[in-house]
């Protein structure tokens, strides 16, 4: 896709250039607080990155500079009964879990704060690139909350169960050189390079076998729920897979030939 197109959303920006969905969420005023509505259009934005073959990677961030998320929307959530908000989080840890295990490459490009059901929805993502001013946290316990859209899992199972416990009990906030070191995020950059070290990134995975790809995170996510000998084996099986695409036959034969491959996702 060559030229820019955008779908209008009332609570997100979506863009989509050069195969690369950029979808920001879109509150500023709010610190982009994640609220029913937008939830509802980011679902729909990444249906629209899953139908669409042209987009190959999706980007998420915050409109801003000061923040991706700052958690879900806390006046939404005051009003809730006990029953809403059982539902919600299952809503939106369902959504999570589609962008967790979603086909295309996905990155948190997170430019600010990022707490709440912000970290827990960048934690859903396949990777996280910060900028220097970001900052991480799951402030749920300063509002007598825990975690409800998978946090306590997610966190755990990125940065340990001790650290994790640690975040979730003090309502702590780190900044992104620990949350670097802790390996919540793969990369800090300064904030006006964050969008470009994203596509850069993304440039260079597209031009690699899409169905390697994608099946790369699929062992992951799915090897990672599995004891270690389920989940070599789900490999195994992922292997035969990908063996007989059209794409490991040009692959292969593109390293013999000594030139460049050209992938079709077949
Ligand atoms: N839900 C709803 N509104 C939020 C919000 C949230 N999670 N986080 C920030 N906002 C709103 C503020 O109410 C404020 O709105 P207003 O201008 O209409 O009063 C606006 O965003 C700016 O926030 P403000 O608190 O003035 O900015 P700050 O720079 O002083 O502080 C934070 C930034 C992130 C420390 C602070 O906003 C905060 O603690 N937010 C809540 C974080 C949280 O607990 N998240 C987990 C929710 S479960």
């Amino acid at each position: 896709m060559s030229e820019i197109e955008k779908i209008v959303f009332e609570n997100l920006i979506f863009d989509s250039k050069n195969n690369i969905a950029t979808i920001t969420l879109n509150r500023p005023d709010k610190l982009n607080a994640l609220n029913m509505d937008l939830l509802d259009e980011l679902y729909d934005a990444f249906v629209e990155c899953e139908v669409e073959d042209e987009i190959q990677a999706v980007i998420l961030t915050g409109a801003g500079e000061k923040a991706f998320a700052a958690g879900a929307d806390i006046e939404e959530l005051a009003e809730m009964t006990p029953v809403e908000a059982r539902q919600q989080s299952k809503n939106t840890a369902d959504l999570f879990y589609y962008i967790e295990h979603f086909p295309k490459p996905v990155i948190a490009a997170v430019n600010g704060f990022c707490l709440g059901g912000g970290n827990e929805l960048a934690m859903a993502c396949h990777m996280r690139w910060a900028s220097q001013n970001a900052k991480f946290g799951q402030p749920e316990v300063n509002l007598g909350l825990i975690c409800g859209y998978g946090g306590s899992q997610r966190l755990a199972r990125l940065i340990g169960k001790g650290r994790a416990i640690e975040l979730l009990i003090s309502g702590a906030m780190i900044d992104a050189k620990n949350a670097c070191d802790y390996g919540l995020v793969n990369h800090v950059v300064e904030q006006d390079k964050l969008l470009t070290e994203c596509e850069k990134f993304l440039q260079t995975v597209m031009k690699k076998g899409p169905l390697a790809v994608q099946l790369s995170i699929d062992a992951i996510n799915r090897g990672l729920d599995m004891p270690l000998d389920q989940g070599i084996a789900l490999e195994s099986e992922l292997f035969g897979i990908v063996s007989g695409t059209q794409d490991m036959k040009e692959g292969t034969a593109a390293f013999m030939e000594k030139r460049k491959p050209n992938f079709t996702g077949e």
